[in-house]
């Protein structure tokens, strides 16, 4: 069986700011959160959605759901401190309350990346079965140049063979579990994504080709973007 976890317990600071935190603010005609949350709801490989939001939005998110996507499908639960926190809980939740087997998988996605699409879903779930986990990726259009302190360059690397990440990214909800518990407090530190828990432990990530516009809303300039995005997809619908 394959489960979605919604990641949406973060504070949005980048945004600035705003009367809500960014995955409550209005896309078009809905909060964000709900066109990601629908996308999932749609989708034939998904069996139940988990979504985490920090624990003062719970009943909010329940009102909006409830006004916008009722649907027995969807779980909505107390986020974490960091991003692994949250996803730490959407796993335990599986478990226990949707008693999810050893090789259940849960495809995880950013709540503020509403233009997700059934082939990414559908391909996360696919290659989950083949690799230890997946990420979804687009290949880097620009050179990416490293620096380790800031001011200069440390390494430039091949850019055909650099990716900028995305989200979902899935695995075996027992895996994830096991694999964090083992990880020291330092590793825990420095992860800043679950994808990134794999690769410490030497396990194999497969890529999902993600999409351009499978973007994240981050900043306001984002979020204009993202309204120009769905009128225009709007547009090409009709
Ligand atoms: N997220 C989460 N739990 C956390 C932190 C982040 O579920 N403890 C989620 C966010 O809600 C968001 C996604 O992870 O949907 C991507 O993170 P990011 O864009 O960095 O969101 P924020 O942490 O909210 O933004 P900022 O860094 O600007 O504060």
């Amino acid at each position: 069986m394959n489960f979605a976890g919604i990641l949406a317990g973060g504070k949005g600071t980048r945004m600035g700011k705003t009367d809500l935190p960014k995955q409550f603010l209005t896309l078009g005609e809905k909060p964000i959160i709900i066109h990601t949350i629908e996308q999932f709801l749609i989708s034939p490989v998904i069996e139940a959605i988990v979504v985490a939001v920090p624990e003062n939005w719970i009943s909010y998110t329940q009102d909006i759901v409830e006004k916008y996507c009722p649907d027995e499908k969807i779980h909505i639960i107390a986020g974490g401190l960091e991003r692994n926190d949250t996803i730490m809980n959407i796993c335990h939740y599986i478990q226990k309350n949707l008693h999810a087997e050893k090789e259940d998988i849960v495809v995880t996605h950013d709540a503020v990346r509403p233009f997700v699409t059934q082939r990414i879903i559908m391909e996360n779930c696919e290659l989950c079965e083949e690799f230890d986990a997946t990420d979804t990726v687009i290949p880097a259009t620009d050179t990416i140049v490293e620096s380790k302190n800031g001011q200069t360059i440390t390494n430039i690397p091949l850019r055909n063979q650099m990716y900028q990440g995305q989200t979902p990214q899935s695995f075996k909800i027992q895996d994830f579990i096991d694999i964090y518990h083992s990880l020291s407090e330092e590793e825990k530190n420095i992860l800043t994504d679950a994808a990134k828990v794999y690769i410490l432990k030497n396990k194999k990530v497969g890529l999902v080709m993600g999409e351009s516009y499978n973007m994240k809303v981050t900043t306001k300039y984002d979020l204009k973007l993202a309204n120009l995005m769905l009128n225009n997809l709007k547009d090409k619908e009709e």
